[in-house]
């Protein structure tokens, strides 16, 4: 089988649809966004949707019926293969439904979920272990933000998240830059101070895994990513891609931010 971590860098395109679509609704929304994307779409860009878990057998079964380029996303995993751990997935469980993208340590999960960065690395370990590509969230809150703490925060939950891996792995990950009071509230990070934090983290990524590493790892952003923002992001050079919640949940607008160049 072809290592597609290995292949040539393309742009990413996550569409995080969290705890929304019944699995009827979720079949309705992969077809129809991928009847909106071309072949010569999916030469520039992946593209990635995480349903509920409810929602992955169905999707999977479409994708693979349909031979569609869209390819299966999970919003989480549980560190161990299994055992009594009631209520949780587990990375090859993910796997063996053709899921090849895991989100690691989105805000809501360190929120609401009691997620750490300990938690986190544990779960990235996971992932690939399942041979799978982790989607790596980091993210200031507003009031650390404003105490200017973005770097120290962002720097301290890529080094913890990434602890213990080996650096040679590195290069296939997505790292998402979600600033937390972007996520979901209409208010996204500015193209340029979204693009100054991608740079911290290649900067940070190079200096753990060399210079080839940092090139090629795929750097998102998120938070408020639409139709009519997603052009600017793009442009950025350390920005290679979108972690997109409530925008991704319409095919149309996914479809519109997926094609950002058009
Ligand atoms: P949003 O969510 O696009 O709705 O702000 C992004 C995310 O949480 O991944």
């Amino acid at each position: 089988m072809v290592d597609k971590r290995k292949l040539p860098k393309k742009n990413l395109m996550v569409g995080n649809w969290k705890m929304n679509a019944n699995h009827l609704e979720a079949i309705q929304m992969t077809q129809k966004l991928s009847f909106r994307l071309s072949e010569d779409d999916y030469d520039r860009i992946d593209v990635v949707v995480c349903p509920p878990f409810t929602a992955l057998r169905s999707v999977q079964i479409l994708i693979e019926t349909d031979r569609l380029d869209v390819q299966l996303g999970a919003q989480n995993a549980h560190w161990e293969e299994k055992g009594a751990f009631t209520g949780e997935v587990s990375a090859p469980m993910l796997a063996k439904l053709g899921v090849r993208y895991v989100i690691c340590g989105h805000s809501e999960r360190r929120q609401y979920f009691g997620e750490t960065d300990a938690t986190v690395n544990r779960r990235v370990k996971a992932v690939l272990a399942a041979a799978m590509t982790p989607v790596v969230c980091v993210g200031e809150t507003l009031e650390q933000r404003e105490a200017e703490e973005t770097e120290a925060i962002v720097v301290g939950q890529l080094k913890g998240g990434l602890s213990g891996v080996d650096p040679s792995e590195l290069a296939g990950f997505a790292i998402a830059y979600e600033p937390v009071w972007a996520i979901g509230t209409g208010r996204n990070a500015s193209a340029d101070d979204a693009g100054a934090v991608c740079q911290l983290i290649r900067e940070t990524i190079t200096n753990l895994g060399g210079d080839e590493t940092g090139a090629q790892i795929r750097i998102l952003y998120g938070g408020s990513v639409n139709a009519g923002n997603i052009k600017g992001l793009m442009a950025k050079r350390h920005i290679d891609g979108a972690l997109v919640g409530g925008a991704s949940l319409d095919p149309d607008t996914f479809a519109a931010v997926c094609r950002y160049w058009g």
